[in-house]
């Protein structure tokens, strides 16, 4: 499983919890930035991870901005994205069942680490469930394609 991360300065300490975490459990990673605890611009860094993982080439991605709610909203402007803030455990395994969510969006002003990290080993494990999810996720995709002609 390869994971794209990416935050801005105010998801930067949590973006390292977790790459930490992955780590530990051998999970091949990429960090698209940010590095540092500089202010920076969230749709910058959701760009870097969309795009990547829209092309597939990465399984999921992970953000973190200070809610998650901008780094989401900019990560879903990317054809083939569904980004899921989640600031539960519930909502992280029911995102990849009925979602088919791709990219795991976290708000470190919200959540804990040990939280953040339940989270995100939660959504890495879950499976997409099919069926009547996949026809609604077909409906996403076809409001896509007719505002991105
Ligand atoms: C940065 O201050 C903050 O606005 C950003 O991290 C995020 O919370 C935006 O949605």
């Amino acid at each position: 499983m390869k994971i794209a991360l990416g935050s801005d300065h105010a998801g930067f300490p949590l973006k390292k919890e977790i790459i930490d975490h992955l780590q530990v459990k051998n999970i091949e990673i990429e960090d698209f930035g940010t590095f540092s605890e500089d202010s920076c611009d969230y749709p910058d860094y959701a760009l870097k991870v969309a795009q990547n993982v829209a092309n597939k080439n990465y399984d999921f991605g992970i953000l973190v901005c200070g809610t998650g709610i901008g780094i989401s909203i900019a990560a879903n402007k990317v054809p083939g994205v569904r980004a899921a803030l989640c600031g539960d455990t519930f909502s992280a395994h029911a995102s990849r069942e009925h979602n088919n969510a791709n990219i795991l969006a976290i708000g470190q002003r919200v959540v804990g680490v040990g939280l953040a990290l339940d989270i995100v080993d939660t959504f890495l494990s879950a499976e997409f469930q099919g069926g009547r999810h996949q026809r609604r996720i077909d409906k996403i995709t076809g409001i896509e394609r007719k505002y991105n002609k």
